[in-house]
């Protein structure tokens, strides 16, 4: 019994839709409403009414699995697929050459008809005919419109990375996403198998990979167990054939394998036992990289795993591998010595070859992450790109291909502040700037859902859906592109969603805010984040009632506004609280001496004189961050004042995520910006509790100790330095994240 997406409840509705003849309407209207959006639709302007509930089915031998999937799709609507039907659909494949996802599906008066040079085209056809009979279902009846459409992809490689290890996933939900997949013309399912928090493929040679690495003592003292049998992967392998949906696994390597070292700590370089991960961020138990026997272990493993997908491609990881455990390990330090390697950078590059030309003589090819190319790679390497664009530029003038998903746009674990449905549809994966001739080595994109904080299958569809959708149109639809448009198609398919219980979320934030200045007034500006929302809004958390918002508010001293967006009076998204700051400084010029970091600019040069400040979010986009370096910014209050009396600055500590407090904070003053005085505050070193783990906000109040004059201030930060020892990403740099410079004229109580 195949395994289908589609509810069987729902067959009633559909009872009686294909009459012995189709009569042909002119008058109503048809949905054509296809993601992603196909090539070309030639409407014929007539609609036929089915009203039959037979239909025949004729196919080339070869597609018995696409025709075993839409024969499902018709039985599950109460349709009965018998040859004595006066109506048929056709599935024949033309000539097996050409684009191998290219189709061309017709709909006439006594037939339909799908047509492709692979099945992979076939299925795709299958898709949109799948969906234009949802799209235009209207009680027990389905109007299809007189019609041709002729359709290919943009982008060969169209995927969705499911990390399957920080959080487990069941086959029934491996099997939904390969069906959604399908349906909405993705063709790659990239596969999260092993982390640091959980190793989940059945290995027989290693059964302690089952016994020990699939299960983590969660903080709360609980078992968290999973892992994928060889048969539950069989299974799910065939499935994703049969509905053309390429699954390719990812074994990680060197880096992120605590969970395996936990079951055999000699893999790693100190040999001490190890737990599996129970908490989130990177670690510093890597796989020794001097060890043979590492080698051997991977080698078996890499084995049983092209056994189980016959995927052309194996991803090996790559990514985030702090190098501390090398630097101080003989083993690896000889292999350094031995194979004439300039550090621990070459180090990783010889491990990712070894294994690389194991799996090249075993037939296979391997994708990467963007850091595998620091030290050199093979040109048939796929390189896929997260960090930014900067090393997908690199890797295309090396000569190898890419498939982008860059954080800016196709993580789909980030929230809606960030990466909105609008931001994702844009998304283009051609850099904008790269050589045409390198426009090839594109293969397409994937978006990646990492799961630390996804524990179920309805946050999984709520951070999925419907933003997958932006990315299955970015990567397949040419052409111009026009997000209203766009917008108004997705309306259609939530009644689809619906149809297959995805738990979908919003497209776009509830409420966007900006603060504006007039003369020494602050006032907050709620923006909604979309059309038809109402906002509300009160003061701090008190008891009071919220009112609607109609225009800026006052802001006339420091506190917090929490504001709910609504739709249809119920609530849209959940209520957000906006810290906000009202002090001196506000919409003064700032020199940045040091440059913020690209992946962390808040509002920019505005950030720090906006008087919005940050929440234990560290993603809200109030926090600037700086990486690896000393902060020097120098602040123009725009005349010669003398009533600065302190400076508020505050910091964020997260140790997980690499932020620490600074070292030092100082600041110097000055009349003209040449001659600096020195003493008029006293630097001050934030006590330092960098071991917590928790999200914290450090305040930090450094009052003058003088009365003075001055026009420029300059705030001095010192980094806290390198992660310390005891974490597991030690020796790696550190950020410093801030969100204002309080500049306040008035003396604290
Ligand atoms: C990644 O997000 N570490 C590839
Ligand atoms: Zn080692």
């Amino acid at each position: 019994m195949q395994f289908s997406l589609f509810s069987a409840t729902l067959a009633s509705l559909f009872l009686s839709i294909f009459s012995l003849s189709a009569q042909v309407e002119k008058t109503k209207k048809i949905n054509f409403d296809i993601i992603p959006r196909p090539t070309k639709i030639i409407h014929q302007g007539e609609v036929l009414q089915w009203e039959s509930d037979q239909l025949n089915i004729i196919y080339d031998q070869e597609l018995y699995d696409q025709a075993d999937h839409i024969i499902t799709f018709f039985n599950e609507r109460g349709i009965t697929i018998t040859s004595r039907s006066k109506q048929t659909l056709y599935l024949s494949l033309k000539k097996n050459e050409g684009n191998k996802e290219s189709y061309v599906l017709y709909i006439k008066k006594d037939s339909i008809v799908i047509k492709a040079n692979y099945p992979t085209g076939i299925s795709h056809g299958i898709a949109t005919l799948q969906q234009l009979v949802l799209l235009n279902k209207n009680q027990d009846k389905i109007k299809l419109p007189i019609a041709s459409i002729i359709d290919e992809p943009r982008f060969p490689h169209r995927g969705l990375l499911l990390d399957c290890a920080r959080h487990f996933f069941d086959k029934k939900t491996i099997l939904k996403y390969i069906d959604l997949l399908a349906f909405y013309k993705m063709n790659t399912l990239h596969w999260h198998l092993t982390e640091d928090q959980g190793w989940r493929i059945e290995i027989n040679k290693y059964p302690k990979l089952n016994s020990v690495a699939a299960s983590r003592i969660e903080q709360t003292g609980e078992i968290y167990k999973g892992i994928y049998t060889q048969e539950d992967i069989q299974e799910i392998v065939r499935y994703g054939q049969t509905k053309n949906i390429t699954i390719i696994p990812e074994i990680e390597l060197p880096g992120h394998s605590q969970a395996a070292i936990a079951a055999y700590p000699d893999f790693s370089c100190t040999g001490e036992e190890v737990s599996v991960a129970n908490d989130w961020g990177v670690f510093k138990e890597i796989y020794c990289a001097g060890n043979e026997q590492v080698f051997k272990f991977l080698e078996d493993v890499l084995l049983e795993v092209i056994d189980l997908f016959p995927s052309k491609y194996v991803h090996i990881g790559g990514d985030e591998v702090p190098k501390i455990r090398w630097k101080n390990c003989k083993k690896c330090q000889k292999r350094i010595l031995e194979n004439n390697l300039d550090g621990e950078h070459e180090l990783q590059s010889y491990f990712i070859s070894r294994i690389q030309k194991f799996l090249n003589a075993n037939n296979r090819e391997i994708i990467g992450w963007d850091e595998i190319l620091e030290g050199g790679v093979s040109e048939q390497t796929i390189i896929q790109s997260w960090r930014g664009v900067k090393h997908a530029m690199k890797a295309l003038e090396s000569g190898n291909s890419v498939i982008m998903s860059p954080t800016s746009h196709a993580y789909l674990d980030y929230d809606l502040k960030s990466i909105d449905l609008k931001k994702i549809y844009l998304f283009d994966p051609i850099p904008s700037g790269s050589k045409p001739e390198y426009h090839k080595q594109i293969l397409g994109g994937e978006c990646n859902i990492w799961t630390e904080h996804v524990p179920d299958e309805k946050t999984l569809d709520s951070k999925v859906f419907p933003r997958i959708m932006g990315m299955a149109e970015a990567l397949w639809s040419k052409g111009d592109k026009n997000y209203e448009k766009f917008n108004s198609r997705i309306q259609s398919h939530y009644n689809i969603l619906d149809e297959f219980e995805i738990n979908y979320g919003e497209e776009h934030i509830p409420i966007l805010y900006k603060t504006l200045f007039d003369n020494n007034s602050l006032y907050l500006q709620l923006i909604p984040g979309g059309e038809n929302l109402t906002i509300a809004y009160k003061r701090d958390i008190s008891n009071a009632n919220m009112i609607i918002y109609d225009s800026p508010i006052l802001i006339d001293d420091n506190c917090k506004i929490i504001a709910q967006a609504y739709k249809n009076k119920r609530h849209f998204g959940e209520p957000i609280e906006i810290p906000l700051a009202k002090h001196k400084g506000l919409g003064k010029d700032v020199d940045y001496m040091t440059q913020f970091n690209e992946f962390y600019p808040a509002n920019k040069n505005m950030a720090l004189v906006d008087g919005e400040l940050g929440t234990l979010d560290f993603r809200d986009g109030n926090w600037q961050g700086f990486f690896g370096k000393d902060v020097e910014i120098i602040m123009d209050l725009g005349t010669t004042t003398s009533d600065i009396s302190q400076i508020i600055t505050n910091y964020y500590q997260y140790s997980n995520s690499w932020i620490f407090l600074p070292k030092s904070i100082d600041i110097e003053t000055s009349l003209d910006k040449t001659l600096w005085i020195k003493d008029n505050f006293t630097e001050v070193n934030p006590i330092q509790n960098p071991k917590s783990r928790k999200k914290e906000i450090a305040e930090i109040r450094i009052k003058a100790k003088n009365k003075f004059e001055a026009r420029y201030l300059k705030i001095i930060i010192k980094n806290y330095g390198k992660v310390p020892e005891w974490h597991e990403a030690a020796g790696s740099d550190t950020w410093i994240f801030m969100d204002e410079i309080q500049v306040n004229h008035i003396l604290e109580k």
